[in-house]
């Protein structure tokens, strides 16, 4: 893990030392600086490479004559109206991916506001931090190889600014979300036969120690209390199904939860009996993705202390096959009441969404309820892994999902819930079929969950992540897998909206 830190703006003597630059000829005083020590050394190098500072294109200038410093690397930020704290965010990521293998041990970034944007020095920092913090995660935990080329020589970037308290304060928020991310990542790189049911929730249950309240009901309690949904996904394995509760109370005069998110927690989705085929299986480890959102968003909470109370209910289940299996044509009583026809269990997600809705609803009765999953394949079809597709039945939720979207870069694009979609669901034998038709996956399935919803007292939103919770190829903040989408997106929008509920 990349580690931030903040010191004085002196020029350093050592390492290797980074700077930025808009594009066109603005040169700032940094760079001019540099470049006199230098004996003009960066405007050689800019003129010998066809360096236009556009977003993220790199030099790196080795040895610098004049210079104590290992190499100077200069990042472009592209056009000076466009520079936003996400664009410096990705220079950020930029800068540490490349030194990240390098055999530089510490970036130093000399920070300076620049001229014609409206952000201040603090802000540069800690953006740019944020993005070399997240952007250099790797997942070697399983990698033998005693090759050094294999691992990571950087360790530290530390960011020189003239107000090393204020930078340092400010990161506390950006350390926390970061943290989370770290966290998903994590959870959905983890290997299936690892990560089980069981071992699942004891490693979420460790969270205690941050003054996260987690509460585990296993089987027996499942039972008791009708989640027959959930426990008919989790029949065939061999980990039994866990509902696991987690609850930040930063509010501390309230005891109410009136934000809940919930998960999909899928640990393995092999299909059940409605198989899937090889090149499906593959990366179904990534089925428990919204789970691992929802559960670090609430630490990243918890790590900023956040004056909020949130909570989050996942379902945590492995979709497997034995004797046991749940089957097509299964009439299960759900925790609501209703019954459900089976008609495909690789529909698997909305079954333990859906008793999860209940539960939440029964016991805690939010105002809001958002759940996450990776719910259809429809959605990766629709938004590749760009968008998440988002379904509600607010407007007024989905307007403030849009704006912290935009501010986070975590893209979302609403689709529609439909009473159309919703007759689909009809069943000759039960109160609904869970699957529709196999057209309009995405909205079929948010109106099944739909179903499990009390309109008249919940604001709800559904996410499916299906696209962007796992890539199979590097972008600019995550390498190839797990990418922790949400977790900014859900922390924003609870920091910015949670005062709206309270009473
Ligand atoms: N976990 C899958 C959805 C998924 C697909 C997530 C690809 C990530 C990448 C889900 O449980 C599933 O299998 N959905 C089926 C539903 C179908 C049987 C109606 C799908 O989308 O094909
Ligand atoms: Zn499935
Ligand atoms: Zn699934």
């Amino acid at each position: 893990m990349l580690e931030i830190m903040f010191a004085k703006n002196t020029l350093p003597k050592k390492d290797a030392l980074a700077i930025y630059l808009p594009e066109g000829d603005v040169k700032s005083s940094i760079y001019k600086k540099l470049n006199s020590k230098t004996s003009k050394a960066l405007d050689k190098a800019i003129e010998s490479s066809r360096f236009e500072a556009k977003l993220g294109q790199i030099i790196e200038i080795m040895a610098p004559h004049g210079l104590h410093v290992n190499r100077i690397v200069v990042v472009g930020l592209g056009k000076v109206k466009k520079i936003t704290e996400h664009i410096l965010q990705e220079a950020g990521a930029k800068v540490a991916k490349k030194l990240l293998k390098s055999g530089e041990e510490t970036i130093q970034f000399m920070i300076e506001e620049i001229d014609g944007v409206k952000i201040s020095e603090t802000e540069i920092a800690t953006n740019i931090a944020f993005g070399a913090r997240i952007g250099s995660y790797t997942f070697l935990k399983y990698k033998t190889s005693k090759k050094k080329e294999v691992y990571p020589s950087l360790e530290r970037a530390v960011f020189l600014v003239s107000d090393i308290e204020k930078a340092e304060k400010r990161y506390k928020h950006f350390e926390a979300i970061a943290n989370g991310i770290s966290m998903t990542r994590d959870f959905v790189n983890e290997p299936p036969n690892y990560l089980t049911p069981k071992t699942y929730a004891k490693d979420i249950a460790r969270l205690s120690y941050l003054g996260i309240d987690v509460e585990v009901i296993e089987k027996e309690e499942l039972k008791k209390l009708g989640m027959n949904l959930l426990l008919a996904v989790g029949q065939g394995s061999t980990s039994d199904a866990r509902l696991v509760i987690a609850k930040w109370n930063g509010d501390k005069k309230n005891d109410d939860y009136p934000i809940a998110l919930i998960g999909k927690g899928v640990t393995y989705d092999t299909g059940g009996l409605s198989l899937k085929r090889h090149d499906g299986l593959l990366n179904m480890k990534t089925d428990m993705a919204g789970s691992a959102t929802v559960i670090s968003t609430i630490k990243s909470l918890a790590l900023q202390n956040a004056k909020v109370n949130a909570i989050a209910v996942i379902a945590i289940v492995e979709n497997s096959i034995s004797a046991n299996a749940y089957k097509p044509d299964d009439v299960i009583t759900s925790m609501s009441g209703k019954t459900v026809e089976i008609a495909h269990t690789d529909a698997e997600g909305r079954l333990a969404l859906a008793d999860s809705i209940t539960y939440t609803q029964k016991f805690y009765k939010p105002k809001v309820i958002i759940d996450v999953a990776t719910l259809t394949g429809a959605a990766v079809v629709t938004f590749g892994s760009e968008y998440a597709a988002i379904l509600s039945n607010s407007d007024s939720l989905s307007k403030e999902f849009n704006n912290v979207s935009k501010a986070t870069g975590e893209k979302i694009w609403r689709l529609p819930l439909d009473k159309a979609f919703a007759k689909l669901l009809k069943s000759d034998i039960a109160d609904i079929n869970h699957l529709g038709t196999r057209e309009g996956q995405t909205i079929n399935a948010a109106e099944f969950l739909h179903a499990f919803v009390d309109d008249k007292k919940t604001k709800w939103a559904h996410l499916d992540i299906a696209g962007t919770a796992y890539i199979d190829k590097p972008g600019t903040f995550h390498p190839k897998g797990a990418t922790g989408y949400g977790v900014h997106l859900l922390n924003e929008y609870i920091n910015t909206n949670y005062n709206k509920f309270k009473d």
